[in-house]
C-alpha cells in the first residue's frame, strides 16, 4: 500500500493528481480485505487510467486492478468460451485471440486499458463493440462484497455505455472477470468500416484472415491517434452525438458535406464530433499546456504539466462553441474523477 502517491504514472492524460492511498490489487481476497478493513474510506477502482481525467487529488484509496488469469471453459468446433480476469491488458488479450485465430475482437486491437474496464463503456472501434462477444460480466459488490454476475442483456450495453457507467452504479461493482465467446469458424470478418479495406488493398491482401484485419486496424490507429507515452490523452474526449433526421436535414442545409452514419435506430444518425470540432476551427489549437490534437480534433491533449481542470475548461469552451454553431450538445466520454 502506498501513501500520498502521485497518480501521474497511473493515468494516460499524465495529470499529476495525488491519492491518499493506492493499493495494487493482485487477488480478490486482497480486495475483500480492504473493503472489510476500510468500509468508510472513499474508493476508486482504476485499470490503466486511459479513460479518466483527475480534476482533484483523490481523498481515499485507489484500487489498481492487477488481478490476472485467463482460462478456456468451453470449446466446440465453432467457438470457445473464455473467462478473463479484469486486470489483464485488453490489447494482450486481443493478441492472444489473434495468435490462436479466434475471431471477434481483432477490430478492437490496440485499444488501451484492462479487460475489466472494457464492459464499462462497451469499448468499440472499426464497426465492432465488445458487447458483441461478451457473454457475462462477473462483479463484486464494493459495499457488501457479494459476487453478482450480469448477463449480456443485464449489462444494458449501448454506444459507449453500460449499466456500470450509470451514476447510481458507478463505483458500486468491481468487475473482476469477463466471459467472452470467440469464434473458430463460420465467422465473418468485419472489414467495411473506415480505412480497413483500403489498407488491405494497399497490401494486396485479397482474402484477409483475422491477423490481417488486426494488423490493418493497428496500422490505422497508429497513424491517427497520439501515443499517450509521448503526449498525454485519453482517446476520444467526447462521444459522437446522435441527431434526428430533421436535425440532420437542418445541418445539411448549411453544411452539405457533413459526414453521418446510420444507427440501429430508425431516423437517428450519428455525427462525428471530430468533424464538428475540426470545422469549428479548434483542431491543433494550443492553450498553454492543453490543446486539441493537430491530427484528430476529438482528442484533447496534455502537452505536459496541465491540470485536469485546465483540460475540463478547454472541453467546456468546445462544448459551448459546438452548441452555439450547430445546436448540438457534446457529451464527454472520459470519466471525470
Ligand atoms: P480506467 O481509465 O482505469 O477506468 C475508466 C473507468 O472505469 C473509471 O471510472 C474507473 O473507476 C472504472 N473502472 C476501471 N476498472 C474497473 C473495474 N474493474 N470495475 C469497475 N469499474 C472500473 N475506447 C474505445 O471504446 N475505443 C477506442 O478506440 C479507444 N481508443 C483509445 C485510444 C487512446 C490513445 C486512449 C488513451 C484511449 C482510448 N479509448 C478507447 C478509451 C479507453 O482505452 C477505454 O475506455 C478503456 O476501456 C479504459 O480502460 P482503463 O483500464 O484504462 O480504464
Ligand atoms: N474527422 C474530421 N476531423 C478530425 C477528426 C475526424 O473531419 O479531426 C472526421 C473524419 O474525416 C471522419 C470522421 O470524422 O469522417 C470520423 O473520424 P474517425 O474515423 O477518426 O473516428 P472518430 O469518430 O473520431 C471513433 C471512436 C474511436 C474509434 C474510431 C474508430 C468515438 C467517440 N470515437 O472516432 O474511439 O477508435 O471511431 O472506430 O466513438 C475512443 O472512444 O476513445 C476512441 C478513440
Amino acid at each position: 500500500m502506498y501513501k500520498d502517491i502521485s497518480l501521474k504514472p497511473y493515468n494516460t492524460f499524465g495529470i499529476d493528481a495525488k491519492a491518499d492511498w493506492l493499493a495494487e490489487i493482485d487477488s480478490e481476497e486482497q480486495l475483500l480485505t480492504i473493503i472489510d478493513d476500510m468500509p468508510d474510506m472513499p474508493k476508486l477502482i482504476l485499470g490503466q487510467g486511459s479513460n479518466v481525467l483527475f480534476l482533484n487529488d483523490f481523498k481515499g484509496i485507489v484500487l489498481h486492478n492487477n488481478i490476472l488469469g485467463k482460462r478456456i471453459v468451453d470449446e466446440n468446433e465453432d467457438s470457445i468460451t473464455v473467462k478473463v480476469k479484469g486486470g489483464e491488458s485488453w490489447h494482450d488479450f486481443v493478441l492472444w485471440a489473434v495468435d490462436n485465430n479466434y475471431g471477434g475482437i481483432e477490430n478492437l486491437a490496440l485499444i488501451p486499458g484492462k479487460v475489466g474496464t472494457a464492459p464499462m463503456q462497451n469499448i468499440g472501434a472499426y464497426g465492432v463493440e465488445v458487447k458483441d462477444v461478451i457473454e457475462s460480466v462477473h462483479t463484486l459488490n464494493m459495499t457488501t462484497c457479494q459476487p453478482k454476475t450480469f448477463t449480456n442483456e443485464e449489462c444494458a450495453f449501448g454506444y459507449r455505455d453500460s449499466i456500470f457507467k450509470q451514476p447510481e452504479n458507478k463505483g458500486q461493482y468491481f468487475i473482476n472477470e469477463v466471459t467472452f465467446k470467440l469464434y473458430k469458424r463460420n465467422y465473418r470478418l468485419k472489414t467495411g468500416y473506415g480505412a480497413i479495406q483500403q489498407v488491405l488493398k494497399q497490401k494486396h491482401i485479397k482474402h484477409p484472415g483475422i491477423k490481417d484485419v488486426a494488423q490493418a486496424v493497428m496500422e490505422i490507429r497508429r497513424s491517427k491517434l497520439p501515443d499517450p507515452k509521448k503526449i498525454g490523452n485519453a482517446g476520444s474526449f467526447f462521444k459522437n452525438p446522435f441527431v434526428s433526421q430533421q436535425q440532420l436535414k437542418n445541418l445539411q442545409q448549411n453544411y452539405p458535406q457533413i459526414p453521418y452514419y446510420n444507427t440501429d435506430k430508425k431516423d437517428i444518425y450519428k455525427i462525428p464530433a471530430g468533424w464538428l470540432i475540426d470545422q469549428a476551427g479548434w483542431k491543433g489549437k494550443r492553450f498553454g499546456a492543453v490543446g486539441v490534437h493537430p491530427n484528430q480534433a476529438l482528442v484533447l491533449v496534455n502537452y505536459g504539466g496541465a491540470t485536469g481542470q485546465e483540460v475540463k475548461d478547454l472541453a467546456n469552451k468546445i462544448i459551448d462553441d459546438i452548441q452555439h454553431k450547430y445546436a448540438i450538445t457534446l457529451t464527454p466520454e472520459v470519466n471525470f474523477i
